[in-house]
């Protein structure tokens, strides 16, 4: 089981290196990262694994984060509706995104960025992707085309990044750490809203 102390953090410069490609047919041992990874992000959804291992929690997890240089990832996130979005993801490709952005009002985290950090992350508020998907239920791998917005692109676009060696830190407007250009809306969360109406 991996533990928060086996993902590497941001002052470690594997995690600054371009990955490589995973080659397909999946290996063994490849498919085992993919397997440890969910592990991990599937144990942070449940209170006592989280005290148990210590672990705190994530949305998403990149190879290169165990120190695995590869291009591979997984999610395990609930979008703004609270559906379920979870997956593995190989040798991904942004193929298109929209001029639109979203961002996170809270700013962004990373298992490997150790600290909070101020600011606000602008992504694509729409992107299109072909990868090949692992699925957690069947094991199984295969290519696809999918489209993704909003919260769930968000954290598309945050483990993509960590493939090209880039931190959410390093988007952050240095000058203005909370500036929001014209053409970028902020997420919401519907349970969010909710309590809000409550208030
Ligand atoms: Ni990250």
């Amino acid at each position: 089981m991996l533990k928060y102390c086996d993902i590497i953090k941001e002052d470690n410069s594997d995690l600054r290196v371009k990955c490589e490609p995973v080659s397909l047919p999946l290996s063994k041992e490849d498919e085992e990262t993919l397997l440890k990874m969910n592990e991990y992000l599937v144990a942070g959804y449940d209170e006592k694994l989280v005290k148990k291992y210590d672990i705190r929690p994530g949305v998403g997890l990149a190879a290169p984060q165990i120190d695995v240089l590869k291009r591979m990832f997984v999610i395990c996130a609930f979008d703004e509706e609270q559906e379920l979005y979870h997956f593995g993801v190989i040798n991904p490709k942004i193929i298109s995104q929209s001029v639109a952005q979203t961002y996170l009002p809270t700013g962004e985290g990373c298992l490997s960025v150790d600290r909070t950090v101020q600011g606000l992350i602008h992504r694509a508020k729409k992107i299109k992707v072909r990868c090949h998907i692992y699925d957690f239920k069947e094991k199984n791998v295969f290519e696809a085309e999918i489209k993704l917005k909003d919260y769930i692109a968000i954290v598309f676009q945050h483990e993509y990044d960590h493939l090209n060696g880039v931190l959410f830190i390093d988007h952050i407007n240095k000058n203005d750490p909370f500036y929001v250009p014209e053409n970028s809306t902020p997420i919401k969360f519907k349970v969010e809203e909710e309590d809000n109406d409550n208030k």
